[in-house]
């Protein structure tokens, strides 16, 4: 049997909210369809914001959303996304799918999609086709609260109050489709850029998030880290306080990716595998931040990341519209945990993408709305949100899957918050339920205060429009508690959460 020892009074870190964050894109069905369907529409709408879909994602608690891309961010010029809808510049979206973008959905609408949610905002600014002047007239437009020509601009849209912009992204991907720079050259455009990015208001700093690699490209992070890096310590506060890491799970690689619904069980092992190359991702660009930053003042922030398979047959390439089965819950399953086992170094992540784009919480068809099975973990994971992570231990985990996809077949993450403690736990095997110890270090009567399950019999099973509840989140009983003690049977392909005070 496997034993989970859980060290409760030994406290590691805060695992910050925006962990569990997410991004949405002008890409495909996210932005458009997906949360904003205008105010005329049929579908139930506040202020143009689908209701089903914003209240649904309340459930989950976003922390933070970051908004408008991607690589459609190095394209956007926010000024054609203000004033008089009907006026407003229409465009082609040349990145996905060629469709046309009529900019109904701008800055004002951003923020009230985050008003609604509750969420935090992160705002990715254009460095790869904008000027510094429209970057910084951005910034004074939504954080200024003053006279100014931008803040009159604002008032004059219909927005006198200033937002609060809780992060910002200086580019986006800059290594490729943000203006395919090397290392050295956007480090240098970062620090020009990133100096406009005023801080208007000195009580809400904005926090900037400087464009890190792509996957293992640890020459990027060094190269960055170097030219960008200031040790001054006026400097130390202010001048980076994010780089980001993007990793996608492609099941086949970059070119096949590989269908979404229908693979064996070596593939199966071989995205697992994959989704567990996570951790060693982090633990290597840490290992080049620490050493210009061994305090750990930056934050790494893995704000594109999921899986991303071929797309749905019958629909448009370049819409990255893809359907999520258990096997995208045991990927969310196992980043997350590995998300909160690095809190001390990955402040911030967010996954690709919201609603009907990539490893999606949402899918929608007209005014019909479904949870994929990434939901339901999301749901069931949000008790880490803010905890504190616990020390905790893994021993006796078998091997399962063939060769080089082998992977342990359970993964673990423990926190508490309010004096409850949050086990989760991941089943990685295809077909063998498996059985766990767990111990609590302090030696008294623990009971569990809630245990729920997101599985399925059978590792393909996903929500449809016609059949909704196909993989949902259950109550989980397979499991005794005596004082300290519990014993646990986890069921192949099952995500669990397990809560004891
Ligand atoms: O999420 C889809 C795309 O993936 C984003 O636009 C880009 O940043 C990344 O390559």
């Amino acid at each position: 049997m496997a034993k989970l020892v859980i060290n409760d009074s030994k406290e590691l870190g805060r695992i910050e909210p925006e962990i569990y964050g997410h991004f949405s894109e002008h890409l495909g069905r996210c932005i458009y369809e997906g949360l904003f369907v205008g105010e005329n529409s049929d579908i139930p709408n506040v202020n143009g914001m689908r209701q089903d879909v914003v209240n649904a994602l309340k459930e989950i608690q976003i922390p933070v959303l970051r908004w408008p891309g991607g690589c459609f961010a190095d394209e956007y010029h926010w000024k054609d996304g203000i004033g008089e809808k009907s006026k407003r510049k229409k465009m082609i979206n040349t990145h996905w799918g060629g469709v046309v973008e009529d900019n109904s959905f701008g800055t004002h609408e951003f923020f009230e999609l985050c008003k609604q949610l509750g969420c935090k905002t992160y705002i990715n600014g254009n460095l790869g086709s904008g000027t510094v002047q429209e970057m910084s007239e951005w910034v004074e437009y939504m954080t200024f609260d003053g006279v100014s020509p931008m803040a009159e601009l604002r008032e004059k849209n219909g927005h006198k109050k200033p937002w609060k912009v809780d992060y910002f992204g200086v580019g986006n991907e800059n290594w490729g489709c943000g203006g395919n720079m090397t290392p050295e050259f956007y480090a240098n455009m970062y620090r020009r850029y990133q100096t406009y990015v005023r801080d208007y208001d000195s009580k809400k700093p904005i926090k900037k998030v400087c464009c890190g690699a792509n996957v293992d490209d640890y020459y990027w992070t060094k190269g960055v880290m170097e030219t960008c890096y200031d040790h001054t310590p006026e400097h130390l506060h202010g001048f980076m306080d994010f780089i980001s890491l993007h990793y996608y799970v492609h099941p086949e690689g970059w070119e096949i990716k590989g269908s979404a619904t229908d693979f064996t069980e070596e593939v199966w092992y071989k995205t697992l595998k994959k989704a567990l190359f996570m951790d060693t991702l982090i633990k290597r660009h840490s290992d080049i931040i620490d050493q210009y930053d061994p305090e750990k003042k930056i934050g790494l922030s893995v704000d594109e990341w999921g899986t991303w398979f071929t797309c749905e047959p019958g629909t448009n390439p370049g819409f990255l519209y893809q359907q999520n089965t258990v096997r995208d819950a045991l990927v969310v399953g196992i980043t997350l945990n590995i998300f909160n086992k690095h809190c001390d170094r990955v402040k911030m992540a967010c996954i690709a993408q919201m609603v009907n784009v990539l490893q999606a919480v949402i899918l929608t068809e007209g005014e019909k709305m479904i949870k994929t099975p990434t939901y339901h973990v999301f749901h069931m994971y949000r008790h880490h949100q803010g905890a504190t992570l616990l020390d905790s231990e893994l021993s006796g985990v078998n091997e399962v899957g063939e060769g080089e996809w082998k992977v342990p077949d359970i993964t673990e993450s423990v926190s508490k918050k309010d004096g409850i403690i949050t086990i989760t736990l991941n089943n990685l095997s295809a077909t063998e339920k498996r059985d766990l110890e767990i111990l609590f270090a302090t030696d008294k009567n623990y009971e569990v205060v809630e245990a729920n399950i997101v599985t399925n019999k059978d590792m393909h099973a996903y929500n449809t429009f016609e059949n909704p509840e196909v993989v949902k989140e259950e109550e989980f009983n397979l499991y005794e508690i005596d004082k300290n003690k519990m014993t646990v049977s986890l069921p192949a392909c099952s995500v669990v959460e397990i809560r004891v005070k």
